[in-house]
């Protein structure tokens, strides 16, 4: 059910003063979130339910171990551009994930004054069938707004109601984090960060600017 996991790993948060840093450059960007998205794995695995099982070594005795059967049942979508790299770094603990992307636009000339949220254009959804037992993990880098990615849930949900639903974001807002689970109490948000504030243009503040510009190249 609904929850808020902040990843206080200080690799993690180490990684996130990178990212914030507006000396960083581009390719360092990129790398920190894919650096980013492997750790949001590790704590994603963690919430995994496990079971014993036993396995012959090579000296022809049992040991016990663990196996994570959920491993097989995740969903990644990422929500083109800026989840990208972040995906990229997922899918290194998720291996065997079936994945689908969604390309989503904020229409910036949407925003009314004293609103923060904005209208988003969605131009391409390939997403794969979604099973009952499956972790759908959706990929955006900032829930700033929540208009992006309550939108980016309500197609992708089209396709199946999965056994949990993550956000895997690295910087959220109060304000994002309540509009997700005010529409989707089920979701689970997991953040580097939660930051304080957004400006008149719905950015994170400090945030670490625009993360699609930061890791591909600006406008
Ligand atoms: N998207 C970004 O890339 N940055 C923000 O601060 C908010 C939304």
């Amino acid at each position: 059910m609904g929850r808020v996991v902040v990843i206080d790993h200080p690799l993690a948060q180490a990684i996130l003063t990178t990212l914030r840093d507006r000396n960083t450059k581009q390719i360092e960007f990129r790398k920190g979130l894919v650096r980013l998205g492997r750790l949001m794995g590790y704590e994603i695995v963690k919430s995994m339910d496990i079971e014993i099982v036993e396995v012959e070594t090579p000296l022809g005795v049992k040991a016990k171990g663990v196996r994570i059967r959920d491993l097989d049942h995740v969903v990644i979508i990422q929500v083109l551009r800026a989840a990208m790299p972040l995906v990229e770094g997922l899918v290194k603990i998720f291996a065997n994930a079936r994945m689908g992307v969604v390309s989503a636009r904020r229409v910036e000339e949407s925003h009314k004054p004293g609103s923060l949220d904005f209208d988003i254009e969605i131009t391409y959804v390939k997403v794969p069938r979604i099973f009952k037992d499956d972790i759908l993990i959706i990929a955006d880098p900032m829930l700033a707004t929540g208009s992006t990615i309550t939108s980016v849930l309500k197609h992708v949900l089209k396709y199946g109601v999965p056994k949990r639903t993550i956000i895997a974001s690295v910087i959220a807002t109060k304000y994002g984090i309540e509009r997700v689970l005010k529409e989707y109490p089920f979701a689970e948000i997991y953040t580097v960060a939660i930051d304080p504030e957004m400006n008149e243009r719905g950015y994170i503040v400090p945030g670490l600017g625009d993360a699609g510009d930061r890791a591909f190249g600006g406008p």
